[in-house]
């Protein structure tokens, strides 16, 4: 398949975005705070032209988006994995409301994200982070398949703080008690993360939602590379599945330069930080104290009470 950007393209116009210190500023759309430029085309978003045969990886961000985005972009494509390697994740599998500033994408003579979906083959893998009740209508009427994935916010919040810090995102330059502040509250860029995780696990039990958690699949990558390949329709052998494992292990994806986004992020010019950086449940324990972790459990019960769902660790 064509590729809408090569990775150098791509890479050209992150530096600009980031590293360039483009600034960045956030907007509203329905009551969900969202990059300004992102508001600005969201009323086309939901226009968009869903196909019956669509996946969809959603996910609050930090989530475990690019690793299960990786699985599905695999299953589909029946675990060729050789074909898989030609392209990078991040363009094999487009990023839905991803936009770029006018004269960033003058650049490149880049249309918005959503329309290079038009273009692309069926079956297409899209990936979105917009919450559930702000994706295109169309998804439900036609019921295109939908996998989410839940972390724990506490691990959540330890990603996302790094990642932001990374990339000079809203949330870069604030200690990691303010950035909690910031992050469990509904000013939030994507909105708070437990309107966002609840849109789904209510949904969970629907025939087109698949909800799975980043805890399981650290526990069990194989069972949930099968139970994803089902999900999609797929009945992969044996052999495939454990490629497909293989492939999507933390050290492998880490490894390759077309599933790492540090190549496209030039994220990899930046010293001592990787996107790909632990990969680990439970390592927010090395940067909570005590009083955030009890606050954060609070806001946990608070929020979730009643819902079915909980946090193991
Ligand atoms: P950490 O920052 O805790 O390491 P997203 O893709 O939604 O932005 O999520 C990024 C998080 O998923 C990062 O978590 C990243 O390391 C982790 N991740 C990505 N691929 C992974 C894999 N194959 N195995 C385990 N964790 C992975």
């Amino acid at each position: 398949m064509d590729m809408y950007l090569t990775t150098e393209d791509f890479r050209e116009m992150m530096r600009v975005m980031y590293t360039d210190q483009q600034p960045y500023t956030l907007g509203e759309y329905e009551g969900i705070p969202l990059a300004s430029e992102v508001c600005e085309i969201m009323d086309e978003l939901r226009s968009f032209e869903v196909r019956a045969d669509d996946c969809w990886i959603v996910t609050y961000p930090k989530a475990g988006t690019t690793w299960v985005q990786e699985i599905m972009s695999a299953v589909m494509h029946d675990g060729n994995l050789e074909e898989v390697n030609k392209s990078h994740s991040m363009l094999r599998v487009p990023y839905f409301e991803q936009t770029f500033p006018e004269e960033v994408r003058r650049l490149k003579n880049l249309p918005t994200t959503h329309r290079i979906a038009d273009e692309m083959p069926s079956p297409r893998v899209i990936k979105s982070h917009l919450p559930g009740q702000l994706l295109p209508p169309q998804i439900w009427t036609k019921k295109a398949k939908i996998v989410y994935v839940i972390r724990n916010p506490k691990d959540l919040m330890v990603s996302f703080f790094h990642f932001e810090q990374m990339l000079n995102l809203k949330g870069a330059g604030l200690s990691f008690e303010e950035y909690l502040g910031y992050r469990n509250s509904k000013k939030a860029s994507y909105g708070s993360w437990w309107d966002h995780y609840l849109y789904f696990w209510k949904r969970r039990h629907q025939p087109n939602v698949l909800v799975l958690r980043f805890e399981d699949l650290k526990r069990d990558l194989r069972g949930n590379v099968e139970i994803i390949s089902q999900f999609l329709g797929k009945a992969l052998s044996a052999k495939t599945l454990d490629d497909i494992t293989e492939h999507c292990s933390f050290i492998n994806m880490k490894n390759n330069p077309m599933t790492n986004p540090d190549s496209l992020l030039a994220a990899d010019e930046i010293p001592g930080r990787s996107f790909m950086r632990k990969g680990k449940s439970g390592n927010w324990k090395t940067h909570f104290t005590v009083a955030q972790n009890e606050s954060m459990d609070a806001l946990i019960k608070e929020k979730l009470h009643g819902t079915g769902l909980t946090f193991d660790h």
